[in-house]
């Protein structure tokens, strides 16, 4: 990775390179990837510009998702430590590309969301 080469989160085509980056990881993860190739079987082509939709609308405000993700992931066999896998690999895309301000404030964001999904799906007595 060559340091200098990395700038910040900017504009849709670095919020498009982030999610593509991070569900190729996602979906080469033994657990991640079979969650959502094999349980849910998530089209792709769907799934992706939503995500971008999801990372644009946090990071520039930009209103372009106004969904309510979290009791979407109720009916998913998704245990406690998937969390940290998930944001592992959020955080290692993130790093990978970027570097900069929004960079590290879609990391906090990640943790954050994460954290909070995990404990509603603790308050549902889901693990
Ligand atoms: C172990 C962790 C996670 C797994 C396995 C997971 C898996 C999934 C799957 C399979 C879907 C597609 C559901 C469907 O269309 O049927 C989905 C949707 C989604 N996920 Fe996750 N997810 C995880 C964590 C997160 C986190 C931490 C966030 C937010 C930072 C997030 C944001 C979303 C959003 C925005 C959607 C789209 C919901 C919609 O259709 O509006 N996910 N997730």
């Amino acid at each position: 990775m060559e340091e200098y080469l990395r700038t910040d989160i900017t504009n849709d085509k670095d919020v498009k390179l982030l999610v593509h980056a991070f569900y190729d990881k996602v979906r080469q993860d033994e657990k991640l990837g079979y969650i959502f190739n094999d349980f849910a079987k998530v089209d792709w082509d769907q799934h992706l510009p939503k995500m971008i939709d999801f990372w644009s609308n946090l990071l520039f405000q930009t209103g372009r998702y106004k969904g309510r993700p979290f009791r979407q992931h109720l009916p998913l066999p998704i245990q406690k430590n998937d969390f940290g896998r998930w944001l592992k690999l959020f955080i290692e895309a993130v790093d990978e590309h970027f570097l900069g301000e929004k960079a590290e404030y879609s990391k906090e964001m990640a943790a954050k969301i994460a954290a909070s999904f995990s404990i509603r799906m603790e308050m549902e007595q889901k693990f």
